[in-house]
């Protein structure tokens, strides 16, 4: 599914090497089938099949998925436990072959505020793909991202008070350094789907210079093809980075 698209990418030439995408639009999805909020949810793991599909086949090398935030465990307790259940059920599916097809993955967030259950799945599926080298896939789970930014500006000033570090040596890299994406490059893609023009308190560093692609597309709907139509608008785009074009 898709080659026409994936045929077209690779004439274009540069891929990003980084997606994040914000997959938001599972309640409305399940509400318009007149169904539970949980069943979209369930739905939506085969869109982060098709996507993690979709970025082996393109050759993106990092995929940051944002799967639950720091602000969602304001839902209501049933719909939380839903999606804890849903990130033991897809890491109980897919480590095998995530695993098998070099895929990396590691969890983005405060982990001890997840179901005991879910926090062993998630050290489970990091042990076992941790030398996967083809994609790293990050799933950002109670996450935020001002919560990342103040933890690493804590961290700094503890360094100084503790004299390991002088005021003068925080740099913009000393920050990136102490962010839970320290290893990864920064998004060049950012996909939101559901028609939301928000960033919800995700990435708010790291996508300085990203390109934004909003699709009305809800996230269970979301298919390989509709990455593929991202990244080739992204490949239409002029980065410029605050320079003129040459
Ligand atoms: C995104 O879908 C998944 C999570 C935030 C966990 P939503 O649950 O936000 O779906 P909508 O926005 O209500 O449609
Ligand atoms: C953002 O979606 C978080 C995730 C996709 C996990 P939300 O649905 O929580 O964001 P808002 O509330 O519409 O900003
Ligand atoms: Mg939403």
């Amino acid at each position: 599914m898709g080659g026409d698209l994936l045929q077209r990418i690779r004439v274009h030439g540069a891929v990003p090497q980084h997606v994040a995408v914000i997959m938001d639009g599972n309640g409305r999805w399940a509400k318009g089938r007149s169904l539970p909020r949980p069943l979209g949810h369930h739905a939506g793991m085969k869109s982060v099949r098709e996507v993690v599909a979709g970025c082996l086949d393109a050759g993106v090398e990092v995929l940051t998925l944002f799967a639950f935030s720091q602000e969602n465990w304001q839902r209501p307790a049933s719909e939380i436990e839903a999606l804890m259940a849903l990130l033991e059920e897809y890491i109980a599916s897919e480590s095998a072959e995530l695993s098998e097809r070099g895929v990396r993955v590691r969890v983005l967030g405060d982990r001890d505020r997840l179901t005991e259950g879910a926090r062993a799945a998630v050290g489970r599926v990091e042990a076992q793909t941790a030398d996967g080298r083809a994609l790293a896939l990050n799933l950002c789970i109670s996450y935020s991202s001002r919560g990342e930014i103040t933890r690493a500006a804590r961290q700094l000033a503890e360094e100084v008070a503790a004299g390991r570090l002088r005021p003068e040596e925080i740099d913009e890299d000393a920050i990136a350094r102490r962010l839970l994406t320290a290893e990864w490059p920064d998004p060049d893609l950012l996909i939101r789907t559901s028609g939301e023009m928000r960033i919800s308190n995700f990435l708010l560093w790291q996508l300085a210079y990203a390109e934004l692609y909003v699709t009305p597309v809800l996230w269970p709907d979301f298919t390989r093809r509709d990455l593929f139509e991202a990244i080739l608008e992204f490949q239409r785009r002029d980065r410029r980075f605050g320079r003129v074009t040459a």
